[in-house]
């Protein structure tokens, strides 16, 4: 069912995928840059099933070197999936079949993580399940969890930073009945769009100027947006639905759309919210997602309209035309229920702490031959994580955890915010403070957790756990 309905949309956009592919299939973007002052937004290609069973999908993924065009006349060597940078957005639906097919086209190692994904470990592209160059690794899984936007990146001890920042990055999209049903903008690459953020920067030759030392992580001092500076995107005047994706090495962002519009976020890393939650800003640190509806509406015609991220601008949106937008947001999304936990739930403490290359968790740099804690499936476990702050140097940290969605207990800084009592995989802790998680692991394996400021994470931030 869910094959045919793809299908459909497939048929349907393919127009709209053939004008709007990743950047580096660069003449198209050339083109935009042409015919406007910004760019167009590339809007990613979806990954094509082919697989004509129904119920079991086959997705091929190459990682390869592409060259891209940021800037207008100079080339970038970059790094993609299937093309030159970033990758397609791959759709899986519930209870769905998956074989992956994925390639190392590149002369290092690499491996393919599927970010937010609960599968065993020994599926889950960690640093255990390298591929080496021209070999091909064909993990197989049941898509067992709620509609969500999830992401795919390497996941290879000493280049997982470099790969990302060169463009090794995919969006994954988890569809069920409730998404299907709910009536939410969600036509792909219509209302539906993926922002994957990021920041670069750049060498005057226009390669990148990737530099693994800095002292907080790889922070560049231009954003992009699917892979274009600054791009715009024209809308007419209705509610979008965007999927934003933090693929910063390490920057946060703290997103407005027209200088404090109001809009909804509608669900977090795990998937939907129980119901809205509006906001005038949203904040999202490297790994982290968020799905976000801007009602177009209340803009003019002809008007552009600024997403920023504090003061700089992120992407542009020019209110085309307008159009007759029925749908109004649910109130209720999903159903979340709250895990539960007493004073016997066993409880974790994982400190992060340093700068630069003197991170370590609990004191100690990842070692891919220790393993670091053993959890048993299916119990209930309150892990209290903290950010220590110290005279010298105090800064926060995207805390992440393979294989599981887990609940935000509290944060000791103060009270959660309604968009943070949805199901997470990534969680920002800032300096000082003590955020406890509740954690269920579902599936069996070796799973790692880490600081999600890549270069942190390269450097020794970084743990595993084994799920028994
Ligand atoms: Cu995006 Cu180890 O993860
Ligand atoms: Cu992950
Ligand atoms: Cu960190």
């Amino acid at each position: 069912m869910m094959s045919k309905k793809h299908k459909y949309i497939y048929i349907l956009l393919s127009a709209i995928i053939a004008t709007a592919a990743i950047p580096g299939c660069s003449d198209i973007r050339n083109t935009a840059f042409e015919e406007a002052e910004t760019a167009g937004l590339p809007v990613p290609a979806l990954l094509e099933d082919s697989n004509s069973d129904p119920e079991v999908a086959d997705y091929e993924l190459t990682a390869q070197f592409g060259s891209s065009t940021f800037f207008e006349d100079k080339k970038t060597q970059t790094m993609g999936y299937n093309g030159n940078f970033l990758g397609p957005v791959v759709i899986v639906k519930r209870g769905e079949q998956v074989n992956m097919h994925v390639k190392n086209d590149l002369d290092e190692d690499t491996s393919v993580h599927w970010h937010g994904l609960k599968v065993s470990g020994d599926k889950d592209g960690g640093p255990h399940q390298t591929i080496k160059p021209g070999e091909i690794w064909e993990p197989s899984f049941v898509i067992n969890q709620p509609a969500a936007t999830l992401w795919f990146h390497p996941h290879v001890i000493g280049s997982t930073a470099s790969q990302v920042y060169y463009g090794l990055a995919g969006v994954m999209i988890v569809e069920d009945d409730v998404s299907e049903e709910l009536d939410l903008p969600k036509t792909y690459g219509v209302d539906d769009i993926p922002l994957i953020l990021q920041d670069r920067s750049f060498n005057s030759d226009g390669s990148f100027n990737y530099n693994s030392n800095m002292m907080d992580g790889a922070v560049g001092d231009t954003i992009i947006v699917n892979g274009a500076i600054a791009p715009t995107l024209e809308v007419s005047q209705v509610k979008m639905r965007f999927r934003i994706i933090n693929g910063a090495n390490a920057s946060n962002f703290n997103l407005t759309v027209d200088d404090g519009a109001q809009f909804h976020q509608i669900a977090s890393d795990g998937g939907f919210l129980e119901s809205p939650v509006l906001e005038k800003s949203l904040f999202i640190s490297p790994g982290e997602r968020a799905e976000i509806i801007v009602d177009f509406s209340r803009f003019e015609k002809g008007q552009t309209v600024a997403m920023k991220s504090g003061d700089s601008d992120v992407m542009y949106f020019r209110i085309a035309d307008s159009q007759k937008d029925d749908t109004i947001i649910p109130d209720e999304l999903a159903e979340i229920e709250r895990m539960k936990i007493d004073s016997s739930t066993p409880v974790k403490r994982i400190e992060l702490d340093g700068m630069g290359h003197m991170v370590a968790i609990n004191g100690r740099k990842f070692d891919m031959e220790r393993i670091d804690d053993v959890v048993e499936l299916g119990v209930i476990e309150v892990w209290e994580i903290t950010s220590a702050a110290s005279m010298m140097h105090s800064m926060g940290h995207p805390f992440h955890i393979h294989g599981v969605q887990f609940q935000i207990l509290s944060r000791s800084s103060g009270q959660l915010s309604s968009n943070e009592l949805g199901w997470k995989d990534t969680v920002f802790v800032a300096p000082g403070e003590i955020v406890k998680i509740m954690v269920q692991f579902e599936e069996k394996g070796i799973f790692m957790y880490h600081c999600h400021i890549l270069e942190h994470e390269e450097a020794g931030m970084m743990g595993q756990i084994r799920v028994k």
